[in-house]
């Protein structure tokens, strides 16, 4: 896979992405708004004003807002008080997770498991940046959450090669990376990272959703962006230990491992009592975040 990764000219895999799959735009409100954020005069009510266009993003933005992992002691009840309660940097987040919720052509059983998976790895994320106490929690939930965006893409324009590139994986005992590869000729990785650059979001969150299996390279990211590689990576990991939105289950029961062996559990100096807390944390936080972010 690293291989694989290192040999490809970026253009020309995007080239080769593109003639495949179409990678979806961002919603057009969404995009103006997380620029309006961005910038350090951000109007509110121009911000609100422009959220307000899409009345299904609104919908969806405060009903997030108002879910156990950002909900304060009084209801958002509009997008002004969103701002204002949540903070923007939360806002943020999940304006972008609403966002990548949206680009789900059809919402079947495997679209169900794929969404499933994905908010267990942002709960995961989001849990492993408030212990670890790391600056950057809201983009850790992003990160998790899209950090499998690739295979969404893969599925909504490609559905028979992506089942086919997931039967292969379990059958044969490979990675996703390596059936997808020997499917498509590229992974969900590239496709994710491409999709992340075209929605101009931090180069932080892309070189996340990039490397989440590659740890290899993440002597190639900018100083202090590794934590969010590694919270990604180590997030992924608790959700197949939880097996939430597993895509084929495997044939024999897997042997319990011991997550705390992982080099990113490592990185994070998470001992094996530290990590099985960390796993019924996140088992608890995802019961209770799941429903609201379908
Ligand atoms: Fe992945
Ligand atoms: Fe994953």
């Amino acid at each position: 896979m690293l291989a694989a990764q290192q040999r490809q000219d970026p253009n020309q895999l995007s080239i080769l992405i593109e003639k495949n799959l179409e990678i979806p735009t961002i919603p057009v409100v969404a995009q103006r708004a997380i620029k309006e954020m961005a910038n350090p005069d951000v109007n509110v009510s121009h911000l609100t004003r422009i959220l307000a266009e899409d009345q299904g993003l609104t919908a969806r933005v405060l009903k997030v807002a108002n879910s156990p992992l950002y909900a304060q002691a009084r209801e958002v009840k509009n997008l002004q008080q969103a701002a204002m309660i949540v903070g923007l940097n939360t806002l943020r987040g999940i304006v972008v997770s609403v966002a990548n919720r949206m680009i789900y052509k059809r919402f079947g059983k495997v679209e169900h498991a794929m969404w499933e998976h994905s908010v267990a790895v942002a709960v995961a994320a989001h849990a492993i940046a408030v212990k670890k106490k790391l600056p950057h929690r809201d983009e850790s939930f992003v990160a998790g959450l899209m950090h499998d965006v690739g295979k969404v893409v893969m599925n909504n324009g490609a559905r028979d090669a992506f089942a086919q590139s997931v039967q292969l994986a379990a059958e044969e005992g490979l990675t996703s990376i390596e059936a997808e590869h020997q499917v498509f000729g590229f992974s969900h990785v590239d496709v994710g990272g491409l999709l992340l650059e075209r929605w101009a979001l931090s180069p932080r969150l892309g070189q996340a959703v990039f490397l989440h299996h590659d740890l290899e390279l993440v002597s190639t990211v900018a100083e202090g962006n590794e934590d969010l590689v590694y919270a990604t990576n180590l997030a992924d990991k608790i959700a197949h230990t939880l097996q939430i939105g597993t895509l084929v289950p495997p044939k024999d029961e897997p042997e319990p491992i011991d997550l705390a062996e992982e080099e990113s559990a490592s990185y994070f100096d998470l001992d094996t009592t530290a990590m099985a807390d960390l796993v019924v944390q996140v088992k608890e936080l995802y019961e209770a975040q799941h429903q609201a972010m379908v």
